[in-house]
């Protein structure tokens, strides 16, 4: 477990590090990282020019954070992610690719999200969440209802939140806290729409490993409506 770096009453689970940076990875993080990281008191910076804005959670060894990036060179990027190792291999993707439409914050979501401005993001992706298998651990779960709650304020009407998973425990968990929240239509009309990976979807190194032990990878499209009015 990392320690707490988030707000009091959430704690950030899992890995912060792996194996040591190489002298190249390590010299990107301490020299150019500062330049693209998020400027948390108001996450948009730098951004305003591009044609919309994304938001990757758990962007993981980056390799589809970096491929939607090359791809949409008019769209903005934020990338999230807490493991040291992820956010280097981004840095090594983006020097490689001369990329500068991505800011990267090393850390937890939550840190910023709350000062992302409502309806300001065009498209969310979680993919392949952090599984947490053991019912012991559900709770431990980045999904939850304030996570949605937090999608919907941000998200622009009409566009789309990305979420992909091997875990049918945790397809349930984030299909019922989804649906219950109301203000997202799931897009499937029938199991194809979720067997059937994202347009142009690169794969991740999470899904690789996913495949060769046998589990099923579920993609899955929730589309931004209106929320039902509280009584
Ligand atoms: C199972 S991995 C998947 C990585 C990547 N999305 C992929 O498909 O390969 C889940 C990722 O979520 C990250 N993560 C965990 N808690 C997070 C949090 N609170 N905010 C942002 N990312 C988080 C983990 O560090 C990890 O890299």
């Amino acid at each position: 477990m990392t320690k707490d770096i988030s707000r009091p009453y959430r704690r950030l689970w899992g890995r912060a590090k792996g194996k040591p940076l190489s002298r190249y990875q390590a010299g990107l993080v301490t020299d150019k990282l500062p330049n693209i990281a998020l400027d948390m008191k108001n996450p948009l910076a730098g951004l305003e020019h591009y044609k919309s804005v994304r938001l990757e959670i758990g962007f993981g060894g980056a390799e589809h954070l970096l491929h939607r990036a090359l791809e949409n060179p008019d769209t903005g990027f934020i990338g999230v992610e807490p493991f040291l190792n992820g956010i280097a291999k981004a840095m090594v993707g983006i020097e490689k690719s001369s990329l500068t439409n991505i800011r990267l914050h090393h850390g937890d979501v939550w840190q910023f999200l709350e000062k992302i401005p409502d309806t300001s993001i065009a498209h969310i992706d979680i993919l392949y969440p952090d599984p947490w298998p053991k019912p012991r651990h559900y709770k431990r779960r980045l999904i939850k209802q304030d996570l949605i709650t937090e999608f919907h304020r941000i998200l622009k009407p009409g566009k789309e939140l990305h979420f992909a998973s091997d875990i049918p425990s945790y397809i349930d968990w984030a299909l019922a806290r989804i649906l219950k929240h109301g203000g997202f239509a799931w897009s499937a009309e029938s199991a194809a729409d979720w067997q059937t990976p994202y347009n142009g979807w690169p794969s991740t190194r999470y899904e690789a490993k996913a495949l060769r032990e046998g589990r099923t990878p579920h993609y899955f499209t929730f589309i931004r409506q209106d929320a039902p009015a509280t009584l």
